[in-house]
């Protein structure tokens, strides 16, 4: 494998287990091979927006990465892949999380919701809504994560101030800087409420 064929998908994996660097073996021209034998796979079945999907799973695969790559639910972003930046946020059982720092073995039987299954046929979620009415995104990239925590956010416990959804929306990064659109929008969903 070259330098240039090298990135974050294949350098390294991660122990299932104990999170640890799996450090793959190496030869003589210094290219890294995944033994077959490192990999175990897995039945799970997942609910994801409604469809019961059932996928055969390696354990060291995220949550994440089984959404994007498997089922090409591309709405739920990669953006740092280490629980920094909100952008893979989903809804698992009802509650929010970050689809980057959880596996997909660990979620046999679960109720996922991503980005696609948030709107109920041609209407838009009232997140949705809300973000296009205050023009609350730029690029795009981070939108579906913060959507999703806004969503979570509504039925969460959290203060009535401005600083309060700041707060409780602090686990997504916007590099774009939309952060006063964003609250706005949320805003604009509490006071409705
Ligand atoms: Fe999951 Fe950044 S990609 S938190
Ligand atoms: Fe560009 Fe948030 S809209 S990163």
């Amino acid at each position: 494998m070259s330098h240039e064929e090298r990135n974050r998908r294949n350098f390294p994996p991660m122990n299932a287990n104990t999170g640890a660097a799996t450090m793959p073996d190496v030869d003589a021209q210094g290219a890294s091979h995944i033994q077959a034998s490192d990999m175990v796979m897995q039945s799970v079945s997942l609910r994801v927006n409604g469809t019961v999907r059932q996928l055969e799973v390696d354990t060291r695969a995220t949550l994440l990465d089984s959404l994007r790559e498997q089922l090409s639910l591309f709405g739920t972003k990669k953006g740092c892949d280490h629980g920094q930046c909100g952008a893979c946020t989903i809804h698992v059982n009802g509650r929010r999380v970050n689809a980057c720092l959880t596996l997909a073995v660990m979620h046999d039987g679960d109720e996922i919701t991503t980005i696609e299954g948030l709107a109920s046929h041609d209407a838009l979620h009232p997140v949705q809504e809300a973000f296009v009415e205050h023009d609350a995104f730029q690029c795009g990239y981070c939108t579906p994560g913060q959507i999703m925590s806004a969503a979570a956010l509504l039925k969460e416990p959290c203060g009535p101030e401005d600083d309060d959804i700041r707060e409780c929306m602090s686990g997504n990064i916007c590099r774009c800087g939309a952060y006063p659109n964003i609250v706005a929008a949320v805003k604009s969903l509490r006071n409705r409420a």
